[in-house]
């Protein structure tokens, strides 16, 4: 998708599509005024051209709502779509990138292959966060699942086009805008790994994709594999590998600005299991097929890692991702089994995990990982995973579960909330969570029952990040889409990438 930014008056602008965003018509104040949406055009050709509609009644322009006028009078555009932001009250910039995913997904199943998106004319809105959303809600939408149908029709956008009004913040518009395309792009790509099915991702081909990536955008890869697991006793990681006739592949990758060599060295951590089947204690078959999306917490690591080589903030990154497939064979773990972890610093022993449950694998990984990453100087941690089903009982499917053992640590995340829209709820943790891991044979048991199960599963992971800052997502019920959206399929979500980006820049010197 080619993305333009365009300070042109709308109703000169030669187009298939004028997209053009609305608030609801609730907001209508004072004795005369008429209940009808609030159109937010700087330009009074858009507002005539408008009126009978808004007029009418018949479009109340609730959230992401359309209504569409062929050869708009006095308009250059031969469509206007008019798109709801719902009430002016709760409309954020959140809003804006919902309006414009909106857009592209009305335009995509017409054969309309370019369009204009307008920003709100409105304060409330300020244009340069609204030109980012806008963007990165655009190329979100654009994205379609269906990469393996033989019958596929492209439908994709050919070219995407903001438009906002001149004035002294052109600049700020400019730059925001850029770093919306980078995220948006960035957060696609990681769907687009979700996206494919166990047999065409591998952990190897993982780690190619990975590679292959970092190439292009500058970043430094190194992709290891079994005979690494043994060098670096991650007897946790193996163990969960052990059962699968495809290797491993711990990804390693690095963002060094130049001249940075102090300050903190922050370190990503995503879980990338290419399919999970439970392993020997294996899943039910109904809708074990989703159990492809089980690497979606290292995918959104890679696609973090793809944003910050971009945009460059100066802060140094280091992103490690620990793929395998989880499968019963003869060689699979089995439950009982007792395995000893990587160990946290060279000078002590690996701690040891009873296994109770080999469908708990995730946090086996992610232990290697966490401890990897402490050993190669990470100060600060981050990991993404889809981790536990209980996460998506404890919160549904429209929060995704933060954890974290230090407050200063998360509320920078927090802070980057409000920028990427992206929602994540802080869970506790605590000793009695972390008590009901004891093992009697060893060190730690790696699973915990069912009452509270994602927060037993975060307290394994704290078992491995110790007193090191750090902050755990479960992303499981936020990774896959169950329900096509206007302004996005169904399918990956990419969740995380853009609030991962923004705790990283938090700590740019
Ligand atoms: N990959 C699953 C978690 C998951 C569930 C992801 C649903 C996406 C959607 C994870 O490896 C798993 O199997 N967790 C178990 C843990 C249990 C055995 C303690 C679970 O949640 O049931
Ligand atoms: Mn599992
Ligand atoms: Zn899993």
């Amino acid at each position: 998708m080619h993305t333009e930014l365009s300070f042109a008056p709308l109703a000169g602008i030669e187009t298939e599509l004028l997209a053009v965003p609305a608030f609801d018509l609730q907001t209508a104040k004072g004795p005369d005024a008429k209940a009808q949406p609030t159109l937010l055009a700087a330009d009074e050709a858009v507002h005539s051209a408008a009126a009978t509609v808004l007029a009418s009644g018949e479009f109340k322009a609730g959230a992401n709502e359309t209504v569409l006028l062929h050869s708009p009078a006095g308009l250059a555009a031969r469509r206007l779509l008019i798109v709801g932001l719902g009430k002016q009250s709760k409309a954020t910039v959140h809003s804006v990138r919902g309006a414009a995913g909106t857009a592209v997904r009305f335009a995509k199943p017409r054969g309309i292959r370019e369009l204009v998106f307008a920003l709100p004319a409105s304060p409330e809105l300020p244009e340069a966060p609204s030109a980012r959303a806008a963007v990165e809600g655009a190329l979100a939408g654009d994205f379609d699942p269906d990469t393996y149908r033989s019958d596929r029709k492209d439908q994709s956008i050919q070219s995407f086009t903001v438009s906002a009004v001149a004035d002294v913040a052109k600049p700020f518009v400019e730059s925001a805008f850029a770093e919306g395309i980078v995220i948006g792009e960035s957060q696609n790509f990681t769907r687009s790994l979700v996206n494919e099915p166990g047999n065409k991702l591998t952990p190897t081909i993982l780690g190619e994709r990975a590679a292959a990536m970092a190439a292009e955008v500058g970043l430094k890869a190194e992709v290891y594999s079994t005979e690494k697991l043994h060098e670096l006793r991650m007897g946790a990681f193996w163990s969960v590998s052990q059962g699968s006739a495809e290797p491993p592949a711990l990804i390693v990758l690095r963002y060094e600005p130049d001249g940075v060599t102090d300050g903190p060295m922050l370190g990503l951590v995503g879980k990338g299991i290419t399919f999970d089947t439970g392993g020997i204690s294996i899943k039910p078959s109904d809708n074990m097929e989703k159990m492809k999306y089980d690497m979606a917490g290292g995918a959104a690591m890679i696609g973090a890692m793809r944003a910050i080589a971009l945009l460059k903030p100066r802060v140094r990154v280091l992103c490690i991702v620990c793929a395998a497939e989880n499968m019963p064979d003869g060689k699979a773990q089995k439950p009982g089994d007792v395995q000893t972890a990587m160990p946290i610093a060279p000078d002590r022993p690996g701690k040891t995990i009873e296994i109770i449950n080999t469908d708990a694998e995730g946090r086996l990984v992610l232990a290697d990982g966490l401890a990897y990453a402490r050993q190669l100087g990470a100060t600060h941690l981050i990991d993404a995973a889809t981790l536990t089903g209980a996460i998506g009982i404890a919160l549904g499917i429209h929060n995704a579960g933060a954890f974290s053992n230090d407050d200063a640590t998360f509320t920078r995340f927090e802070t980057g909330l409000a920028v990427s829209g992206e929602k994540f709820w802080r869970m506790p943790l605590g000793e009695e969570y972390a008590e009901m891991i004891r093992s009697d044979i060893g060190d730690i048991k790696n699973t915990g029952g069912r009452y509270g199960g994602a927060i037993t599963a975060a307290e394994f992971l704290h078992a491995f990040a110790e007193d090191t800052p750090w902050i755990h997502l479960d992303i499981a019920g936020m990774a896959w889409i169950d329900d096509a959206k206007p302004y996005i399929a169904r399918g990956p979500s990419g969740v995380g990438v853009r609030s991962i980006v923004e705790w990283v820049k938090s700590y740019a010197q």
